[in-house]
C-alpha cells in the first residue's frame, strides 16, 4: 500500500541520497586511479564485476544503514535487505562497469529510494540521484519536484518526430539477447536520426532528461540500472514505460517526450521488440 511521504521527508531523503552518492563517487573514482581489474564474471564471461563495484556498494550500504536502519536495500552486487519502513534503496554502485574497467568516462553511481514493493512495475520512486564522477555531473529528482543537473532544471526535448530523433539504447550481456536486440536495431536505425550507445543506461536516461538524446530504450535492464534515472527523466517531462503499454521493467524501458514515445513504441513493436 502506498503511504504518504511528506515533502520535507522527500527533501531529507534526497539530501541523504546525494551525500551518499557523492561520497561513493569519490571513493570509486579514487579507486579507479589506483587501477582496476576484473574480480569475477556474472551472467556471462563479458558481464563483469570489479572489487571496486563491490566495495562501493558496501560503502553505500553502510551509510544507508547508519542513517536509516529500518529501510530495505536492493543492490546490483548483492546487497539485499528487507526493511520495515516501507522504503527501499535501489543501488547501482557503478553503472557502466565496462566503461569503468576501460577508463572511459561514462559510468555513474545511481541511487534511488522507492516505496515498496521493490519491483519496478509497482513501486513509486521517491528520489533519485545519478552521479558521473568523470565530469562531476550530478543529476537528481524527487517525486513531483522536477529534475535537475546541478542547479539547472532539466526538460526533455519536445516536438521531435521519430525521423529526427537521436535515440539511445544498450545491449545485454548474453549473446542470444544481443542477437534479438540487433534485429530490432536493424529495423529501427533507418527510421531515426541516429543511435547512441554509451554503456550506462542510467546516464543515457539522464541524457534524455538533459535533451542530449531525444529517447532511450533497452530490453533486459535490471531495476538498479533505471530506478533513479527513470524518475529523473520522468520529472524532466518524459513518458516512461515498458512493453505492451505497461510499466517499465525487465522486458523494456522506454523514455521519450509524449508523441515521440508513442511513435518509437510503435516502431519497436513493429520491429518485434517484444514478440
Ligand atoms: C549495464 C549498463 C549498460 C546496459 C546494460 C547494463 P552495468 O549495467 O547500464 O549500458 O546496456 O544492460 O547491464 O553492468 O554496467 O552495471
Ligand atoms: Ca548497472
Amino acid at each position: 500500500m502506498t503511504r504518504h511521504v511528506a515533502s520535507v521527508e522527500l527533501d531529507r531523503l534526497l539530501d541523504l541520497a546525494r551525500d551518499i552518492a557523492l561520497e561513493a563517487a569519490e571513493f570509486a573514482a579514487e579507486a579507479r586511479r589506483g587501477g582496476v581489474e576484473v574480480a569475477a564474471t556474472k551472467s556471462t564471461p563479458t558481464d563483469i564485476v570489479t572489487a571496486v563495484d563491490r566495495d562501493t556498494e558496501s560503502l553505500i550500504r553502510e551509510r544507508i544503514l547508519a542513517a536509516r536502519p529500518d529501510d530495505g536495500i536492493l543492490g546490483e552486487e548483492g546487497a539485499e535487505r528487507f526493511g520495515t519502513s516501507g522504503l527501499t534503496w535501489v543501488v547501482d554502485p557503478i553503472d557502466g562497469t565496462v566503461n569503468f574497467l576501460y577508463g572511459a568516462p561514462s559510468w555513474a553511481v545511481s541511487i534511488a529510494v522507492v516505496e515498496e514493493p521493490a519491483e519496478p512495475s509497482s513501486w513509486r520512486a521517491l528520489v533519485g540521484i545519478v552521479v558521473n564522477p568523470s565530469n562531476g555531473e550530478v543529476y537528481e529528482a524527487r517525486a513531483g519536484g522536477g529534475a535537475r543537473l546541478g542547479s539547472t532544471a532539466l526538460h526533455v526535448t519536445t516536438g521531435v518526430p521519430l525521423g529526427r530523433a537521436l535515440v539511445g539504447t544498450g545491449f545485454g550481456y548474453a549473446a542470444e539477447v544481443r542477437r534479438e536486440q540487433a534485429a530490432v536495431l536493424l529495423a529501427l536505425l533507418p527510421q531515426v536520426r541516429d543511435v547512441r550507445r554509451n554503456g550506462s543506461a542510467a546516464l543515457e536516461l539522464c541524457g534524455v532528461a538533459a535533451g542530449r538524446l531525444d529517447a532511450f530504450y533497452e530490453h533486459g535492464l535490471s531495476p538498479w540500472d533505471h530506478a533513479a534515472a527513470a524518475l529523473i527523466v520522468r520529472e524532466a517531462g518524459a513518458r516512461v514505460g515498458g512493453a505492451r503499454g505497461g510499466a517499465e521493467g525487465a522486458e523494456l524501458v522506454l523514455a521519450a517526450a509524449p508523441g515521440l514515445y508513442e511513435e518509437l513504441e510503435s516502431a519497436l513493436a513493429a520491429a518485434g521488440a517484444w514478440a
